[in-house]
């Protein structure tokens, strides 16, 4: 309850924040920037029912992706982490590849809200879902690269694609809820909206307290692995996957939308593969791993 609380407080901050910042601007180079941006985006679609076209397209792209992803990953593990391999390119440091991958979830989302026309903007629904999708990519870019201690390079094509991906999904979230996602009145009291914002609060605590957990396993300079204890980790491997898969399954349902599904569904085939690849490695590689400990859905899975 607290946490709805301090989550709405937070939205208002926002919106608030956002309000200041065009008041600070002069009415001069507010004109400009919008100009400039709505500019880019006419160059691109020659009306808006193109460009909600071109954002439908894009989610179901991003599911036949999830899909083709699925089947890849019948085969092969994500390559990045305790995974990493050299086939798929040179390593970049963890940290850089972290935030320069991650950074453009944040920032393009940031840039649409500030420099476009955003007509649903002053709607709560979207703000409310603007807002989550923000929190998760200010804590993923800015603060979660930062803490990792001895985590393995990334290889470059795990984090080109990661990048694409950001920018791919920065843009699809943000642009549809912040012009086009229509809710009707009284949403934000829809037990849909309710939940959803309730699973993705809850998500989102269960993934940032599971990689601080992680994190902690490791003393400075140390790079080995150990069995994680404490938290969701009592009960699956996959503790943080666990988290954020919750966190997503709220933000599709608080936000009712294919583009809100797609990312979810995406999210679901990536993080089940690699919580199901950790389950077993961790098997194989600790016979004192605790036998109860399931891979990725408590008492489940
Ligand atoms: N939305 C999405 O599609 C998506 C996709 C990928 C990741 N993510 C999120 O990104 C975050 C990180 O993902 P990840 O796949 O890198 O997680 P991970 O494989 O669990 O690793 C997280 C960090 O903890 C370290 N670590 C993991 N297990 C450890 C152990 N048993 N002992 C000591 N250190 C351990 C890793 O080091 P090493 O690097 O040395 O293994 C790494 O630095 C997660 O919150 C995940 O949910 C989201």
């Amino acid at each position: 309850m607290g946490g709805s609380f301090g989550f709405l407080h937070g939205v208002s901050l926002c919106c608030g924040r956002v309000t200041k910042y065009y008041s600070n601007l002069s009415s001069t180079e507010v004109v400009f920037r919008l100009a400039i941006m709505d500019a880019l985006l006419k160059t691109l679609f020659s009306s808006e029912e193109q460009e909600l076209y071109v954002l439908d397209c894009l989610a179901y792209l991003m599911m036949v992706m999830a899909f083709i992803t699925f089947v890849t990953l019948l085969f092969e593990h994500v390559p990045y982490g305790r995974y990493a391999s050299s086939r798929y390119g040179f390593p970049v440091n963890v940290k850089v590849a972290w935030f320069v991958q991650e950074l453009p979830a944040f920032l393009v989302p940031l840039s649409l809200v500030l420099w476009c026309p955003c007509a649903k903007i002053m709607h709560l629904p979207n703000q409310s879902l603007l807002l989550m999708f923000l929190c998760h990519y200010v804590q993923r870019s800015l603060i979660f690269p930062f803490l990792i201690r001895g985590g393995k390079s990334t290889p470059f094509i795990s984090f080109v694609l990661a990048f694409v991906f950001c920018i791919y999904n920065g843009y699809l979230q943000a642009r549809y809820l912040s012009h086009y996602a229509d809710y009707p009145p009284g949403w934000v009291t829809h037990p849909c909206f309710i939940i959803g914002s309730c699973m993705w609060f809850l998500g989102w605590i269960i993934n940032i307290h599971s990689d601080h957990i992680l994190r902690n396993l490791r003393k400075p300079a140390e790079t080995g692995y150990k069995i994680p204890r404490g938290g969701m980790f009592e009960y699956v491997s996959g503790a943080n996957y666990f988290g954020e898969i919750v966190e997503w399954a709220g933000f599709a349902l608080a936000g009712h939308s294919i583009h809100s599904a797609a990312f979810a569904l995406f999210t679901l085939i990536v993080l089940s593969s690699r919580g199901m690849a950790h389950h077993k490695w961790y098997l194989t590689k600790f016979e004192n791993y605790p036998k109860s400990r399931k891979a990725l859905i408590p008492l489940v899975l």
